[in-house]
């Protein structure tokens, strides 16, 4: 006689070598999109496939997880997903926490889905509202960070930042040879929000005459005097890099494009380059333009680099859910793929430290 013995799927076959998990994992995306999210769900994919996991989108960040918007993950769905910007979950600025109900809703939707854990991609609110699920609620979160700002903590680099300072490199190159055959001043405005990490690097990278950024107050007059030395001394045109939240007098504050407010109390910046551009052109008499790169920065397609990052944090966060090792952020330092709690990688800001103004302020001093 035969006997069959009914082993399920999801321990017949072990590729990642972590151990088999009949687990149902949801993914999200919240937050400003950026490129780089595309590689890390597909990175998390397929790790809990490959351990007979089993894989839902929720989609528009926390929008998707609390009315129970879903859609199925498979390794065929997300394996040529690795080139495209954006999210193929979709995003939002919800914030679950600004409603008790909408919290209870998310429970309960987490409930009804049957979801053993919850990837959150996302900056510092998105990873706010995982670690405060997992602390108040002990919901099984994993988070992984990301944003093309570069300002979070705990990890020496966030995937999207390296595409957003190709943008702007490309672009200003761009700019530079119109700016020199009219011997015009181009200033360019960067996003960045309260980190200068985007203008800093992209001013280095472009050779900058000037960079702006929100951690250093802005010396409007020695600006204008590099400026007009540099032009006395024969370079007649000049790029000067200012970063979205810059900051041009304390009275006045921040620059904003319509002082709309998000979910987390955020301000939408912009519109400060337009006011260094007035002020070059009253000061020095030089025809100045003022370019604001806006969205641009965000889109398309990721970087080798971003790719790369965003496809190892993938991987990582994966394992993490398959280890357990829930209330934690998967995170780069050095060159290695590591865990944090997520306690300690949200609510401060990784700013711009002075020893790297510094580097760049050689060239504008
Ligand atoms: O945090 C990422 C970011 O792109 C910031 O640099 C910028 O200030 C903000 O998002 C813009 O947000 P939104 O897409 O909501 O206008």
């Amino acid at each position: 006689m035969v006997l069959t013995v009914m082993v399920p799927a999801c321990h017949t076959q072990l590729k990642n070598g972590i151990g088999s998990s009949c687990m149902k994992v949801g993914i999200l995306t919240g937050g400003g999109d950026c490129p780089g999210l595309n590689p890390v769900i597909r990175g998390v994919v397929r790790t809990i496939t490959n351990a007979g996991g089993e894989m839902v989108g929720l989609l528009q960040g926390w929008r998707g997880a609390i009315q129970g918007i879903t859609t199925p993950l498979t390794v065929e769905n997300t394996d040529d997903i690795i080139w495209k910007g954006g999210t193929i979950l979709g995003s939002s600025r919800t914030n679950p926490y600004k409603k008790p109900e909408d919290v209870q809703q998310l429970l309960e939707t987490f409930k009804k889905l049957g979801l053993d854990a919850l990837v959150a991609i996302g900056g510092d609110d998105t990873l706010g509202v995982a670690n405060k699920l997992y602390r108040d609620y002990k919901l099984n979160t994993i988070g992984c960070p990301k944003t093309i700002d570069n300002d979070l903590s705990c990890t020496d680099v966030t995937f999207g930042f390296d595409t957003a300072i190709n943008i702007v490199m490309e672009a200003t190159d761009r700019l530079r040879t119109t700016a020199e055959s009219h011997r015009r001043i181009v200033v360019i405005e960067t996003m960045g929000r309260h980190a200068g990490w985007i203008a800093l690097h992209s001013g280095i990278a472009t050779a900058a005459d000037y960079v702006l950024i929100p951690e250093v107050p802005v010396d409007v007059d020695h600006m204008c005097s590099v400026l007009k030395r540099r032009r006395e001394e024969g370079k007649e045109y000049a790029i000067v890099v200012v970063s979205e939240g810059a900051v041009l007098s304390h009275e006045d504050g921040f620059v904003t494009q319509d002082a709309k407010i998000d979910d987390f109390g955020h301000v939408s910046l912009g519109g400060v380059g337009e006011s260094v551009s007035k002020i070059i052109e009253h000061r020095l008499g030089v025809e100045t333009r003022c370019v604001i790169l806006g969205h641009v920065q965000r889109g398309g397609s990721p970087t080798a680099y971003d790719r790369v990052l965003g496809t190892r944090l993938g991987v990582g966060a994966g394992r993490l859910v398959l280890e357990k090792k829930f209330g934690r952020m998967v995170a780069l330092q050095g060159t290695h793929i590591v865990d944090v709690a997520l306690e300690d990688a949200v609510g401060k800001l990784k700013t711009v430290e002075m020893e790297y103004y510094k580097e760049a302020a050689e060239f504008f001093t």
